[in-house]
């Protein structure tokens, strides 16, 4: 047995062969070594740095230091970023230089992976191709940047991978707003759970870059992006968000919270009916000036009497049914719109007038100040509105008017036609507590 000697002490360890000692020309940060530290005394290791204060470096040198420091001869490594192309463009390189002093270590570069002579593997992968971590093995995972990660991306995919040889689990990033899955791996982490562990570190405490470019960079940064990327605290804010100040301002005043079904009240619905992709459901009540939003439906490749039927399920009163204008479209299979096909299942669809995104949007920011939202019911709404945002031109390194079509457009997009249609919206006066619940298709007025 040979014991492997690093430069720093980053990483050590033993492997069958001729006894030989390496350099690995990796000298830690006292950060990075306060890291090592918390991430071989637990499981799960949630870091949250300031931008370049050097995550990836340490997080391949962590990977490099356990793959060399296995017995077992068949260890496995992986080092995951939110896209196969930036675990090339970030990672690959620093696997190179930090391990290629190993002897007789193999680098396969068209898979990203490389092979120790102990049998150990280490290897580089994107979240957005997930099948390629199905039907795997790991020790020992580093997500990095996971402020971008799919939700439900480490539960599903990563976690299984984990628990044949209790592996653990480092998640990596700069914050990226709150409504992501980094955000409550770092609350979980928070809470004392057993083998999790959180870090944080800002530029200041890093230590990594000089005063002048952290001034050049303040100027160009809104507030909150500087709070995220260099003090990196979360904020409610992601890049372009178009509604930050209006949810952070919800936020403060704690209308983000439990907002009760009143029974007196109709339940109306604002949809936005995806066909090939989500749909939405908002479900709300109006009180006065108020605008409750109690409840919320998100699902893919489903049709319309999916929906209806969902609809028929909870125990709501209902008042109106408002969609996007495209419903009068007429099909070409069918040859009937969806309102009229809808109008066949028994449902009513009244029609928001079409309208710029921008006058959208602007309308959902006028009615924000008098908006609830449930915290439970709704959170895939809530993540929807915190993470719309305009697309981004990196070249131009400005904003483009076009809001980026992902994951938070639907419940943004049902948001919208709320917004626009609830001036229109009549409550019906007839609704009385203890009426028997009318089926969903009569509608209220
Ligand atoms: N221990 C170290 N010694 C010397 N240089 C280091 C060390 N760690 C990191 N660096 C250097 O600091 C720079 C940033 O490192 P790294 O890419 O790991 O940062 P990061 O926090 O992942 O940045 P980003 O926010 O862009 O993802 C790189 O040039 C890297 O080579
Ligand atoms: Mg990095």
């Amino acid at each position: 047995m040979t014991e492997l000697k690093t430069s720093g002490g980053g990483s050590r360890g033993t492997f069958k062969g001729r006894v030989k000692t390496i350099t690995i020309p990796y000298k830690p940060y006292p950060h990075q070594r306060e890291i090592h530290s918390l991430m071989d005394s637990h499981r799960f290791t949630v870091v949250v740095a300031a931008r370049r204060s050097g995550k990836t470096v340490a997080a391949v040198n962590h990977l490099i230091a356990r793959a060399l420091s296995a017995t077992d001869g068949r260890s496995r490594y992986a080092y995951v970023a939110p896209t196969y192309r930036q675990a090339k463009r970030i990672a690959w390189d620093y696997v190179k230089e930090f391990a290629s002093c190993i002897p007789m270590i193999k680098f396969h570069e068209g898979e990203l992976r490389c092979d120790l002579p102990n049998g150990s593997r280490i290897q580089l992968y994107g979240i957005d191709n997930a099948d390629s971590l199905r039907g795997q093995y790991f020790d020992s995972v580093v997500l990095d940047e996971y402020g971008n990660f799919p939700s439900g991306a480490f539960d599903k995919v990563i976690r299984p991978a984990l628990a044949d040889r209790q592996g653990s689990c480092m998640f990596s990033g700069t914050p990226n707003g709150k409504a992501n899955d980094f955000y409550a791996k770092w609350d979980h982490a928070g809470e004392g759970h057993p083998g999790w562990a959180r870090y944080q570190i800002n530029w200041h405490e890093a230590n990594t870059l000089k005063q002048e470019e952290i001034d050049a960079m303040e100027k160009t940064m809104t507030p909150e992006e500087f709070s995220q990327e260099l003090l990196a605290q979360f904020t409610s804010a992601v890049r372009g968000a178009y509604y930050a100040d209006q949810m952070n301002k919800m936020e403060l005043e704690k209308r983000i919270t439990t907002v009760p079904y009143e029974p007196k009240l109709p339940v109306h619905t604002f949809w936005d009916l995806g066909i090939s992709d989500s749909t939405a459901i908002i479900f709300a009540q109006f009180q006065g000036q108020e605008i409750r939003l109690i409840d919320y439906i998100e699902e893919n490749g489903k049709g319309l009497d999916y929906f209806i039927r969902q609809l028929q399920e909870y125990d709501y009163i209902y008042g109106e049914h408002w969609g996007p204008w495209d419903l009068k479209v007429r099909e070409m299979s069918s040859g009937m719109s969806r309102v009229e096909i809808a109008q066949e299942l028994g449902m009513h669809f009244n029609i928001v007038p079409k309208m710029p995104v921008q006058d959208g949007v602007n309308a959902v920011r006028s009615i924000m100040h008098r908006t609830w939202i449930d915290k439970n019911n709704c959170d895939k709404l809530l993540s929807a509105l915190y993470e719309y945002h305009r697309e981004y031109d990196d070249k131009k390194g400005i904003f483009r008017q076009k809001a980026v079509h992902d994951h938070s457009s639907h419940g943004a997009d049902a948001m919208r036609y709320l917004a626009t249609a609830q001036e229109m919206v009549t409550n019906a006066a007839s609704i009385v507590a203890g009426t028997k619940r009318p089926k969903v298709y009569t509608t209220l007025h």
